[in-house]
């Protein structure tokens, strides 16, 4: 995409082509020639898995599309119609339904990876910039595909997440108003989420080509950190990553099949299955698992807009995410000292979740209060979320900050070519004494 093009057309048909639209150049350059560094780890295959994702998401959902009735008197009719009486019908939805969970896994793999390699840092930030925005419209995404069976959770997850808006000053109400298309989650909120749901998904398609696009002007990240200094330092794309892609792929969709066809429900909320009774409120309304750690700290705080704020935030520090971390080093492979805090930045996000996924009030954990000389109110899980939720914005806002700029990292190598190299096990023959040899 950008830089010097190997590419020579072999037939009359190609080179008419390349002198035209050169879009054959442009595959070559960016798929086959793209000269990449040759110590990615598996880490490096999530990008193109999240690729398969999308892929499977547009191609099911097409095809549900076509059976689907955005109408509240039929949607949840015309869901269960999909799953007995259109031909494979049940594996179509399964695949949909399981792969937006698939697509978060990957996701959130892909975004630690760039998390602890520095895959943000310059001069790749657009890139994670846009991965950001990819993130979100994911969100929205999921949050407007969740609402389309009308069932329970469905319909009450819609009236939490559009109230939240109402807790904006002045427009909130006027926000709300707007996006249910009335007064109330009601047929034409359906509608515009059917139609939004449909068109997200491209967008998201777009947004990728511009990441992919801007992950091939500075050319990868790697697990050292360090830059590309030669030609000795990359392979082609292809085979070599081609390969390696290709047989991570398998294994992925081999775990995203056990559960299409062994545990088709295993991630979905069984309340999902009683069509949508505005009169009757779930006794506990949770989001998808991908939503959870947000959901937890949406209330780990007591104020309802403070909450909303502090949500919305969480996702916004990503967005200036290059910014706050001032170390000079990218991976943390040479930073001893931000690698435990990310450790526990991670077990966070995960604490994050399982509260999420708690009632509030009901739970208290065993000693916890005698322990943090908290009164009996303090140690449900809501206080447990509040602690994680600190964290979270310490990580941002003091530790990636302050670290930079007080840690001694450990020294990096000259070259990605040179921890290859001097490893023992890649030393010329003779010069590694083996195991026999050393006796
Ligand atoms: C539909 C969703 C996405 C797709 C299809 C996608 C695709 C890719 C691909 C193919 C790569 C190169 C291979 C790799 O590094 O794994 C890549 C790299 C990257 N992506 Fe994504 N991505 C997506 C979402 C995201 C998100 C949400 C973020 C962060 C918020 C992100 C941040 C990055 C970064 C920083 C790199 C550079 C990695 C490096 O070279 O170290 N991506 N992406």
């Amino acid at each position: 995409m950008s830089g010097h093009s190997n590419y020579e057309p072999k037939t009359g048909i190609e080179r008419w082509l390349d002198t035209r639209l050169p879009i054959v150049r442009l595959a070559y350059d960016s798929i086959i020639d793209f000269p990449t560094p040759k110590n990615l780890n598996y880490w490096w295959t999530f990008g193109g898995i999240l690729a398969v994702c999308l892929g499977i998401q547009l191609v099911t959902g097409i095809i549900l599309a076509m059976h689907y009735v955005p109408h509240v008197d039929h949607a949840f009719a015309s869901v269960e119609h999909i799953m007995r009486d259109v031909n494979y019908g049940w594996l179509i939805r399964y695949m949909h339904s399981n792969g937006a969970s698939m697509f978060f896994i990957a996701v959130y793999i892909h975004m630690f990876r760039g998390l602890y390699y520095g895959s943000y840092k310059a001069p790749r930030e657009v890139l994670w910039i846009l991965g950001c925005v990819i993130y979100l419209l994911m969100m929205a995404t999921g949050f407007l595909g969740y609402v389309l069976p009308w069932g329970q959770m469905s319909f009450h997850g819609a009236v939490v997440i559009t109230n939240l808006f109402g807790a904006l000053p002045l427009v909130g109400e006027a926000i709300t108003t707007w996006l249910w298309g009335g007064f109330a989650v009601d047929n034409p909120t359906l509608n515009r989420f059917f139609s939004l749901h449909y068109l997200l998904p491209f967008m998201i398609a777009g947004v990728v080509g511009l990441h992919i696009w801007a992950l091939h002007v500075p050319g990868n990240n790697n697990p050292a950190g360090v830059n590309v200094k030669s030609k000795e330092d990359t392979v082609p794309f292809h085979p070599y990553y081609t390969v390696k892609d290709g047989f991570a792929i398998t294994v992925f969709l081999l775990m995203f099949a056990s559960f299409v066809f062994y545990n088709p429900n295993a991630l979905g909320h069984p309340d999902n299955y009683i069509p949508a009774n505005p009169l009757v409120t779930p006794s506990h309304i949770v989001p998808e698992w991908y939503y959870l750690p947000f959901y937890a700290i949406l209330r780990a705080v007591p104020d309802k807009l403070g909450g909303v704020l502090m949500m919305f935030g969480s996702i916004g520090l990503l967005f200036v995410l290059p910014w706050l971390d001032t170390s000079k080093v990218r991976s943390m492979r040479y930073r001893p000292t931000a690698r435990m805090y990310f450790l526990i930045f991670v077990l966070t996000c995960l604490v994050l979740g399982y509260c999420g996924g708690q009632l509030p009030d009901d739970h208290v954990i065993p000693g916890l209060s005698t322990f943090m000389l908290l009164d009996a109110d303090l140690n449900s899980f809501v206080w447990l979320s509040r602690i994680a939720t600190l964290y979270y914005f310490a990580y941002f806002l003091i530790v990636l900050p302050v670290l930079g700029l007080t840690e001694t990292p450990l020294p990096q190598p000259e070259s990605i070519s040179e921890p290859v190299l001097s490893h023992p096990a890649n030393a010329p023959a003779g010069a590694a004494a083996s195991p026999e040899k050393r006796g």
